[in-house]
């Protein structure tokens, strides 16, 4: 165990950072999505760190982070123009783009395949390290493999104490959900993970349908083979049972109301718990999706603190930023919707 500091991301912080990056060492950092746990995508001793901190499977790649266009530079093979359009379009901000890979970009974060993820973060602390390191930087977010990602520095020490050097205090994330991920390194482009920019904005620049991809809405089926390796495994999951209550508010209330007990809780949208007789947390409000992104995972954290087992979740609409909450909702429960 190594003792782990927590400092308010000031620039004699954002020094400590970029020196430790450059030292081969891990560090956390807010992005405008969620925490990450950065280390230079140059350099595999310290893309290795970051598994081991997370117990992340190794075959699950990692997104690389630059601060700047010309840093793409032999981290991809080719820059196809649909990626210029993306990145005018939605760069510095939550959006993945996956390319062909480059010779520089170390073999531990593309996890054996031939393709780079990169992303271009907005958040200011991000973008000064990045600056300060001057590397570019494979960064997943900050959870322990499996659980909720973090959206508070609070949240990264809960999972990382001991297991890294230096955490970077840059307040609440404004997005709250990870970043959307879209591949170029097909023949079509692909909606892998829904995120804040939407499928609906990526058609728009793109002028051509987006496809989604299967694991987005569903469980991959046995055999099936996941596009994007990170789909196949078990995610975003809390200590309690949740379950997706799929239907108006006033059924909800009614199937909360038949199965309350004993450390059954009900995730819902803010102003409905009133009236419910069981404990709830809220996740937002109904009407506002980008509020429910920033919330959820935070949500989902406090019901493992509260010690909540049995969780009846409100379901958020299925479109726009809602896809992004219902994508990360329906993993922490399994799967398991109830259609009232
Ligand atoms: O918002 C975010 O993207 C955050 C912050 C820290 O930037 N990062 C993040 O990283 O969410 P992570 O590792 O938790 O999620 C990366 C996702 C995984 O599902 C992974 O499988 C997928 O991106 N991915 C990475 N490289 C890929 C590649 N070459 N091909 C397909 N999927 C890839
Ligand atoms: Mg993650």
């Amino acid at each position: 165990m190594m003792n782990t500091i927590l400092a308010k991301a000031d620039k004699a912080a954002v020094e400590k950072a970029a020196a430790l990056l450059a030292a081969g060492q891990i560090v956390a950092i807010p992005t405008e999505t969620v925490y990450g746990i950065a280390a230079s995508a140059l350099n595999g001793a310290a893309v290795k760190k970051i598994f081991e901190a997370k117990g992340r499977p190794q075959d699950n790649p990692l997104i690389v982070h630059i601060d700047r266009l010309e840093m793409l530079k032999g981290l991809v093979a080719t820059v196809p123009e649909k990626a210029l359009a993306l990145a005018a379009a939605f760069w510095p901000g939550p959006l993945t783009i996956i390319l062909p890979r480059g010779p520089k970009v170390a073999d531990e974060v593309c996890a054996g395949l031939d393709t780079v993820a990169i992303r271009m973060p907005s958040h200011p602390v991000a973008r000064a390290v990045i600056a300060a390191s001057g590397l570019p930087l494979a960064a997943p977010s900050a959870n322990r493999s499996g659980g909720p990602s973090p959206t508070t520095a609070a949240d990264v020490l809960a999972d990382m104490e001991g297991r890294l050097p230096l955490i970077l205090d840059g307040g609440s994330c404004g997005v709250g959900v990870e970043s959307t991920v879209i591949t170029l390194a097909g023949q079509t482009p692909v909606l892998l993970r829904p995120g804040f920019v939407t499928k609906e904005q990526l058609e728009q620049v793109l002028g051509c349908p987006v496809e989604l991809a299967g694991a987005v809405l569903h469980q991959l089926k046995e055999g099936e083979t996941a596009r994007s390796p990170g789909m196949k495994y078990k995610h975003y999951a809390p200590k309690a049972h949740v379950t997706i209550l799929r239907g108006d508010l006033d059924a909800y209330r009614a199937y909360v109301s038949g199965h309350a007990g004993p450390g059954v809780w009900a995730l819902c949208f803010d102003g409905e718990g009133e009236g419910l007789p069981v404990p709830s947390v809220s996740y937002g409000a109904r009407e506002d999706d980008a509020s429910q992104a920033r919330e959820l995972f935070s949500a989902l954290r406090r019901l493992d603190e509260q010690g909540a087992e049995r969780v009846y979740a409100r379901c958020p609409h299925i479109g726009g930023v809602g896809l992004a909450v219902y994508n990360r909702l329906v993993r922490a429960a399994a799967f398991e919707v109830v259609e009232l």
